[in-house]
Parts: structure tokens; sequence; C-alpha cells
């Protein structure tokens, strides 16, 4: 069973989809035992009270310092038995020493096909504006391994989407949400089937199983 935290910062529809994956048989080997946020006012957190799991609002604002922060993430995250965090949507960035803890064990989903669109500031609106801007014809969604820049680490799964011709930043922005939802939870499944490994920094996924 891969126990899950997943951390989220807004209205909570990959965590969401992911608790759909859950309700429907994609994902027999997962089980989300914690849900946090920075932001006491995320629906991330509604959806995770409606689901009855556990959550908890956390942010560095109710700790002295970073490290006491980590710390405090890193105890939650103890307690729980995470083995895989999982970024739906975290606005914050992990302190470092997270980042070390659960290395290649960190998931994040972005909204363009990393690493174009990617890095600081690229997020919300701003990556289909900048997406229309360069005249793409396509885009997607990327699930990467985190690491301690933005949107860096290796890449898990992606899917792309078509730009239109007709697209604003809401209609392409609500396209890729769509692709977000199958994504997501697909490269869940691929970690809980033990078929994602990192080596010398790169990623790779296993067709078939690692262990057969
Ligand atoms: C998604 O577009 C995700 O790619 C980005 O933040 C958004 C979160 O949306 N990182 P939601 O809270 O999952 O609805």
């Amino acid at each position: 069973m891969l126990k899950i935290a997943v951390f989220g910062s807004g209205r909570g529809s990959n965590f969401k989809a992911i608790l759909d994956a859950i309700h429907y048989g994609q994902l027999p080997d997962v089980r989300i035992v914690l849900v946090a946020s920075n932001n006491s006012d995320a629906g991330i957190l509604d959806l995770a009270r409606t689901a009855g799991l556990p959550f908890r609002h956390i942010s560095q604002k109710q700790f002295p310092s970073e490290d006491a922060f980590a710390a405090g993430l890193l105890a939650a995250l103890q307690k729980a038995a995470v083995d895989v965090i999982v970024l739906a949507g975290y606005m914050k960035h992990l302190p470092a020493s997270v980042v070390a803890a659960y290395r290649h064990r960190i998931l994040n989903i972005h909204p363009a096909l990393l690493p174009a669109f990617g890095g600081t500031g690229m997020y919300g609106l701003r990556v289909h504006q900048a997406v229309l801007a360069s005249h793409e014809s396509l885009t997607g969604a990327t699930v990467h391994i985190v690491d301690e820049e933005y949107d860096h680490g290796p890449i898990v799964l992606q899917r792309t989407v078509p730009v239109l011709a007709s697209d604003s930043p809401e209609s392409l922005a609500a396209r890729v949400l769509e692709m977000e939802h199958s994504v997501l939870p697909e490269a869940i499944r691929l970690f809980a089937e033990g078929r994602v490994s990192v080596i010398n920094g790169q990623s790779h996924v296993h067709i078939s199983p690692l262990q057969e």
C-alpha cells in the first residue's frame, strides 16, 4: 500500500481527481493518509474534511523560522507514515530538508510541457498566457519528481493538449486542467506499481513492472 500526502493551496481539483481515481478502483494500492495546505481557506481542505480524511492547515507563518516549519512538516509526515508527497497546486517552496528527506518521493503536477513554461513565477494563467504568446500548437500537463528548484526535477509523465486558435488563457487552462486530472493519478499509479526509478538524476518509467 502506497501512503500518500497531498499538499495544495487552492480549490483542490487535482486532489479530487486522485480521490475519484481511488474511489473508482484505478489506484487500488494507494491510500491518502494526510492532506495539507498553507491556506486555511483552501478548497482542498474542505474536500478532505468532506471525504473524512486527515487534514492539516500548516504554514510557515505558524512557526518562528523555516527550520521550525520544516521540522513541523517532517513531524506531520512521519506521524502519518507518508511514503510519497504529491504537490497538487501547492504554491509554496518545500524546505530543502523536506526535499532531502523525501528524495525522489515527491511528485508535482504542472500545467505545461516542462521544461518549457516552468520555473519561478510560472503558475496559474501566466503559464497559458506565455504558451499563447509563443504561438505554440501544443501544450500539456507534466508530472515530475520534485527537487530543490521549482518545476525542475526528472519528468515522470507528460500528456499533450492542442492549443486552438480561438483559445484564451482561461479556455486553454480549462483544457489542460482536464488533462491534469488524468495524468496525475496515472503517474501515482506508476509509482505505486514500482515502475518509476531515478538513475543518475534521470527518471525511468518501466513499462513492465520492475520486479517480475
Ligand atoms: C493546477 O493547474 C496545477 O497544475 C497547478 O495548480 C493548479 C491547481 O489546481 N500546479 P487545483 O487546486 O488542483 O484545482
